[in-house]
C-alpha cells in the first residue's frame, strides 16, 4: 500500500470537503431566509454530513501517522436561485462521484482508508441523484409547485 498516496487524497478530500461543507451551509441560510425552510434544513444537514467525513479524513491521516494540514480552501459559487443551485451541485456531482469511485479503487489495498472513501463515494452518489429527483419532480409537477413544497 502506498501510505503517502493515502494521505494525499485523503489530504484533498479533507480540503475540498470543508469548502464545500461551508458552501451548503451558506446556501441553507440563502434558501432559509427566502423563505425555503425545508431547503434550509436539508442544506444545512448536508452541510453537517460533509463535515462529518472531513472528520473521519483527519482521523485517518492522524492514523497514517502523518499531521492533517488547514489548507485554503477554494473559492465556491453561490447562488440565490435554488434551481440553478441544485443544477450546479448535480454538475459537480456527475463530474466528481465517478472520479472518486476510480481513485477509491485505486487505493483498494489500504482497507480502512478505501472503505472510508468507499462509505464517501456511495453517500455522494445518494446526493447525485436526490438533486436528479427534484429536477425531475420540478419538471413534473412545475416549479411553484415545487418552490410551494419548499417552504
Ligand atoms: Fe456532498
Amino acid at each position: 500500500m502506498d501510505k503517502q498516496k493515502s494521505i494525499a487524497v485523503l489530504q484533498a478530500y479533507a480540503t475540498g470537503l470543508a469548502a464545500q461543507s461551508l458552501q451548503h451551509k451558506v446556501q441553507s441560510k440563502i434558501f432559509a431566509s427566502q423563505g425555503y425552510s425545508v431547503l434550509g434544513e436539508k442544506y444545512s444537514e448536508h452541510a453537517e454530513e460533509e463535515m462529518g467525513w472531513v472528520d473521519k479524513f483527519i482521523d485517518r491521516i492522524l492514523d497514517l501517522g502523518a499531521t492533517p494540514k488547514v489548507q485554503t480552501a477554494p473559492e465556491m459559487p453561490v447562488f440565490e436561485n435554488p434551481v440553478d443551485y441544485i443544477k450546479s451541485d448535480l454538475e459537480v456531482s456527475r463530474r466528481e462521484v465517478p472520479a472518486l469511485m476510480e481513485l477509491t479503487q485505486s487505493l483498494a489495498d489500504d482497507f480502512k482508508t478505501y472503505d472510508i472513501l468507499k462509505a464517501y463515494a456511495l453517500d455522494e452518489e445518494e446526493d447525485m441523484y436526490w438533486s436528479e429527483t427534484q429536477l425531475d419532480l420540478i419538471e413534473q409537477i412545475g416549479l411553484q409547485n415545487w418552490l410551494t413544497k419548499q417552504l
